[in-house]
């Protein structure tokens, strides 16, 4: 048992693995990710109750997501002092001291929500234990991809789900264990 909150990433991409096409404003998420990945979104990150993102993700949501504690990573936490909700926080901490802080709280577990950045920096530092990875069925060639730079880790496939007659997949996966 690690000395951390469980750590499970969830993310939507498409078949090519990109979590957003090159031109967002002509294919928007709510396009592109479909009603149900929403509801599946929804229904884990409550049940796990304290989600991690990025600012520039949260700049596409600018408000509180009901019944969800959001830590919100930034290099300058000030920029967010207009929002007073209580289920925001805004923190330039490290991964590492952020789930240490939310162990203290009595926090077991957490979705890693995203971006790129944010899947990056906590892949790259083996602190993701667990994914969710919703395929949507669409290809872009070009975009945002789930993982940027240098990393390696291997997960063993736990589940998997169709959510629609499109074929949206949910992949679970969960770290191979260390030898
Ligand atoms: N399909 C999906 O499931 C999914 C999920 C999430 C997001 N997305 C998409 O992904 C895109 C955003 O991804 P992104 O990679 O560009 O941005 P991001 O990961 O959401 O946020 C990056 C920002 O996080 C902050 N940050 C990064 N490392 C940090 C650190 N070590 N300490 C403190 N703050 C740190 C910096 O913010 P400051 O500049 O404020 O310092 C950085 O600019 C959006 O298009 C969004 O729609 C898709």
């Amino acid at each position: 048992m690690t000395n951390r909150p469980k750590v499970t990433l969830l993310a939507a991409m498409s078949i090519d693995g990109f979590i957003a096409p090159s031109d967002k404003e002509a294919l928007p998420s709510t396009t592109w990710t479909s009603k149900e990945d929403w509801q599946f979104f929804t229904k884990q990150s409550k049940a796990i109750g304290t989600m991690i993102l990025g600012s520039k993700t949260f700049e596409t949501i600018k408000r509180a997501l009901p019944e969800r504690q959001m830590i919100i990573m930034t290099s300058e936490p000030s920029r967010y002092a207009e929002y007073s909700d209580p289920g925001l926080e805004f923190t330039s901490d490290p991964p590492a001291e952020i789930l240490t802080k939310l162990q203290a709280t009595g926090v077991k577990e957490v979705a890693l929500c995203g971006g790129a950045h944010i899947y990056a920096l906590f892949m790259q530092q083996g602190l993701v234990d667990e994914m969710a990875l919703t395929v949507e069925p669409y290809v872009f060639g070009e975009g945002i991809k789930l993982f940027a730079g240098k990393m390696q880790q291997q997960f063993v496939l736990t589940k998997q789900e169709q959510l629609n007659e499109a074929g949206t997949l949910v992949l679970f996966y969960q770290r191979a264990s260390e030898k």
